[in-house]
């Protein structure tokens, strides 16, 4: 690098229901960044979807801030521009460069591979997963055909699509008649629980289904899996390890998911109580899901622990919460990694994988 300090565009906020998480894991990531290596440059990305350039100020992730109509921002596919182009009230476009994206973005748009699509285009590189496993890691059922491909053990499940739900549902409703409950019904594309249900009996199924169709085209039907919730931080490349294994720990006497989302009473234990060679194996099934999807950068594997002992892989998420206190952090804390040296780590990696798509030819050469 020309510069002495790297340019780091954050990109946070966003289209989705969790752009309030996106501003505070933005804040916790601007800073712990070294001053002395680099330039953070915020780019919000408002609830409606225009892109501002902010200051570089901790300001600029309060829920009030107001971005400034000159400081308007687009992403130019064109990779001379490398980044973006102001395109406010200035008249004219002015390129902003940077050296590496760190996008800040949880849910739709922003974790699913839209974004990363994007910078792909601009030839920028970019902390975490590329298009693919971000988008894969978004969709619930392609994320475990890859998990049982991988020979990963998933819970017994199954899927359909909305319009078949509204033409013909007999054969989704004969299925369910012979489930155990509880089940849980999820669109296959959202996060944060939105529009998941954990139904207890046949008559609350159509209800369930109803609401997770208002979400996404295609559905999903889970049994519900008794258990401990553990959650394992990877990091890495082509080579990513695992951190020590986190768990959510239930406070009131039964532990439902209303507890932990609506409620929000569960607590995270770091790392988990678990008898060592259960967290091993919880390690080895993180970077196998990692793996299994073509990961990079970082991802947070969930998993339930049966009380047969056995893993189950409930899900990966490729841009996990990153507040100082989120468990994807917190874990790599107590494994040995603080924060500001994750974020190094993570800034490394988007530049490591980088070099290495730069060396893959998009043409073939002539004899
Ligand atoms: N099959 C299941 N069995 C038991 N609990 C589940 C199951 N699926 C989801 N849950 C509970 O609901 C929470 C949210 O579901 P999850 O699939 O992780 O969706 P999200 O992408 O919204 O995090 C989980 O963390 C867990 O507590
Ligand atoms: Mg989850």
């Amino acid at each position: 690098m020309q510069r002495g300090r790297l340019r780091v565009a954050l990109i946070y906020g966003g289209r989705s229901a969790e752009h309030e998480v996106s501003l505070r894991s933005a804040r916790s990531v601007f800073e712990a960044m070294d001053r002395a290596k680099y330039e953070p440059i915020p780019v919000l990305i408002t609830k409606d979807g225009g892109w501002f350039k902010m200051r570089a100020h901790v300001s600029s992730f309060d829920q009030q801030t107001c971005p400034e109509e000159a400081d308007r921002l687009i992403v130019s596919p064109d990779p001379m521009h490398k980044g973006f182009l102001i395109s406010g009230n200035r008249g004219g476009h002015e390129p902003l460069s940077v050296d590496v994206v760190f996008p800040v973005l949880h849910g739709t748009y922003g974790e699913d591979g839209a974004v990363q699509g994007l910078l792909e285009l601009a030839n920028v590189p970019y902390v975490g997963c590329g298009v693919l496993a971000s988008a894969v890691g978004m969709d619930k059922v392609l994320m475990k055909a890859a998990f049982i491909q991988a020979g990963l053990d998933v819970g017994p499940f199954f899927w359909f699509l909305r319009s078949q739900w509204r033409s013909d549902p007999e054969p989704i409703l004969e299925r369910i008649k012979r489930s155990n409950y509880p089940l849980f019904v999820k669109p296959a594309n959202l996060g944060s629980s939105v529009g998941i249900t954990r139904v207890e009996h046949e008559a609350a199924f159509e209800e369930a289904v109803d609401l997770a169709a208002s979400f996404d085209r295609k559905l999903l039907v889970e049994d519900g899996i008794p258990g401990r919730e553990l959650e394992v931080g990877v990091l890495g490349n082509d080579e990513p390890v695992a951190s020590l294994p986190g768990e959510i720990v239930p406070q009131a006497k039964f532990y439902d998911y209303e507890e932990k989302y609506l409620r929000d009473t569960a607590q995270l234990a770091i790392p988990a109580n678990l008898p060592s060679d259960v967290s091993q194996r919880t390690g080895e099934i993180a970077v196998r899901a990692f793996k299994a999807i073509d990961g990079s950068g970082l991802a947070r594997v969930d998993m339930f622990l049966t009380p047969e002992g056995r893993l189950l892989v409930n899900e990966i998420n490729t841009l996990p919460g990153f507040t100082s206190i989120s468990m994807y952090p917190k874990l790599w804390e107590a494994t040995g990694l603080p924060y500001s040296r994750l974020v190094d780590k993570l800034i490394e990696l988007a530049l490591e994988r980088f070099r290495d798509k730069q060396e893959t030819s998009t043409e073939r050469k002539p004899a």
